[in-house]
């Protein structure tokens, strides 16, 4: 299993891509319709989709996995009663699976049968995702819901967050104790810490300094910058998340505690709290498609 992209819906979707890729360092993918699909240096056939929309939301997050993987979360979710249906991605790399929507309306997608690309050689471009944070008015439930359901496995937990893994990866999602459900931040890896610094450079060069960072995190162990782009949304350049073995003690809130006035194992970070709460408000976890079909891709894939 592994995270691979973000699907996101937006007003002005073809400003938000040109930020992405002129500032940010993605290179377009390809264009379908009104959606602009971005990649990074590996092999995923895109990271991020943004998709022209009257309002911001979350349409979707999309895992890779086998068909397997795929039937026994159907089962897990069936059994629970949860919705989910079967959908065939029309987004580059194709593949199909299952569109599952978890308690408080979030929606994860998981593919099989999913083409990649030829990777790019560029260090100073995004890698992949290696992580989406999601807020969550009961944090400590959907950690459970994605350990029940989806056989994910809580690596840590701190004041603020549930982090969850599906792989050796230390996570790839995470719920924070925000008390409403949006989108968090997204998170792109860089190929190292030179290339997350050479990215705050980059957008210094443009003007725009980190609402959070350069720190380094505790839970991941990974390095980090985050930023609020233009079109409203946090993301973050990182460093990959420490892998972790399949018996990570599960960390508990007193197991992350920083000493007074700091907030990153470096003790050199300062975070907007005010503008990054609201950022991480600005896009919604999609509540509302059940019954009468809501839109077209739901509609058409289903
Ligand atoms: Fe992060």
């Amino acid at each position: 299993m592994k995270l691979r992209s973000i699907e996101l819906a937006l007003p002005q979707a073809a400003q938000a891509a040109a930020f992405m890729t002129d500032v940010w360092n993605l290179a377009p993918a390809e264009v379908r319709g009104s959606t602009h699909y971005l990649r990074g240096t590996g092999t995923q056939p895109y990271l991020i989709a943004l998709e022209e929309s009257a309002a911001p939301f979350v349409r979707s997050t999309t895992f890779v996995c086998t068909a397997e993987r795929i039937a026994r979360i159907a089962a897990a979710v069936s059994a629970r009663g949860l919705m989910a249906k079967p959908v065939v991605s029309d987004d580059p790399g194709g593949g199909e699976g299952l569109l599952v929507e978890l308690p408080e309306g979030l929606i994860l997608r998981f593919l099989s049968g999913v083409g990649e690309v030829a990777p790019l050689t560029n260090r100073d471009m995004p890698v992949q995702l290696t992580h989406c944070v999601f807020n969550a008015a009961d944090a400590e439930a959907m950690g459970s819901a994605v350990e029940d359901l989806l056989d994910f496995r809580v690596s840590d937990r701190t004041k603020a967050m549930v982090f969850v893994r599906c792989n050796t990866s230390h996570h790839s999602t995470a719920f924070a104790r925000a008390g409403f459900s949006s989108l968090n931040h997204v998170a792109f890896e860089m190929d190292d810490l030179d290339a997350v610094m050479r990215g705050i450079g980059r957008l210094r060069d443009h003007g725009m300094t980190p609402a959070w960072g350069p720190g380094r995190h505790g839970p991941g162990d990974n390095a980090f910058a985050y930023y609020i782009a233009p079109f409203g949304a946090v993301i973050e350049y990182s460093t990959a998340v420490e892998k972790v073995p399949e018996d990570y003690r599960v960390g508990a809130p007193e197991d992350w505690t920083w000493p007074p006035n700091r907030i990153d194992q470096w003790g050199i970070s300062d975070k907007a709290t005010a503008a990054l709460r609201e950022a991480e408000e600005r896009f919604r976890c999609r509540r509302d498609w059940q019954g009468a079909p809501l839109d077209p891709i739901l509609e058409g894939k289903a």
